[in-house]
């Protein structure tokens, strides 16, 4: 009789055991060891909706950086959200504030500064790095430098077109000879039936957690988002809708204080 209880009591044990070990772990030995950057194409954001012009000014008529993200290569997951009381401050990006208007801007509607853009990256995913809010943000600028997409596609003969297209592979052997393995190509669809082609429209990279390099990525390639023919379609930053209310700021950078930003 005894025996038999027991054998029924074990399983249980088990049972709950494990759920225990899914529910907690997860959570608690979550350790950021890779970042994730994501570019993106203004061609392609500008083609597939409205684009505004940042109050801050015209961003760079580049790839601009959409965010920074923290992966756990042993979870497999992204982590998200560590602090609740996260604090994010401009004043600690002093010294970056002009490549972040350029290279980090928000082309999204209304015209806005970017500056709630920088707050969610930074207490969604860089409160969770090892990193300072400083060096979190450079580390997503540095990596956008290196990566010097605009460069490598112009070297490797891929410009921006709206009349030729260019064969995924080749745009892939112009990323693989610059970031080796580190990198993700993302398109979005456009238009149907006959007329369906895909835009170019982010470019991941993996990063080490210090965010000094790239790295190979340790989940499988692409998500099969771009067809064999990519296009990339030109960009200029004319073409963005301007706000009324920011004519004649354009040319000149303010001194950024939180009060100015949180306009
Ligand atoms: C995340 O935010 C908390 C609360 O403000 C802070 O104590 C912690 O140092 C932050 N982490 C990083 C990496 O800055
Ligand atoms: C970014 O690059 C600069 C210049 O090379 C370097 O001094 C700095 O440490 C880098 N920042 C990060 C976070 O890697």
């Amino acid at each position: 009789m005894a025996a038999r209880s027991r054998s029924k009591t074990i399983p249980l044990l088990v049972l709950l055991i494990s759920i225990l070990c899914l529910y907690f772990p997860v959570k608690t030995t979550a350790a950021v060891d890779m970042l994730y950057v994501t570019l993106k194409w203004p061609g392609t954001l500008y083609e597939s909706g409205q684009c505004c012009m940042p109050t801050t000014g015209p961003p760079a008529e580049d790839f601009l950086i959409d965010d920074i993200k923290t992966y756990d290569s042993v979870t497999g997951q992204f982590v998200k959200n560590c602090n609740p009381s996260c604090r994010f401050s401009i004043n600690l990006m002093q010294d970056l504030i002009t490549d972040l208007y350029s290279y980090w801007s928000d082309l999204n509607c209304p015209c806005n500064n970017g500056l709630q853009n920088w707050k969610n990256t930074w207490c969604t995913y860089g409160n969770c790095s090892k990193l300072s809010q400083h060096d979190y943000f450079q580390a997503a600028l540095n990596m956008s430098t290196r990566a010097n997409l605009v460069e490598v596609f112009k070297v490797n003969g891929i410009e921006p077109s709206t009349s030729t297209s260019y064969k995924l592979r080749d745009i892939q052997t112009a990323l693989m000879a610059n970031l080796g393995l580190s990198t993700q190509v993302e398109c979005v669809k456009s238009g149907f039936l006959l007329w369906e082609r895909t835009l170019l429209s982010k470019i991941n990279i993996c990063v080490s957690a210090n965010g000094k390099y790239p790295i190979n990525c340790p989940f499988d390639q692409e998500k099969v988002t771009c067809n064999d023919d990519v296009w990339i379609y030109p960009f200029s930053s004319n073409k963005l809708k301007p706000c009324r209310w920011a004519a004649g700021s354009g040319d000149h950078i303010d001194m950024v204080t939180e009060k100015n930003l949180a306009m």
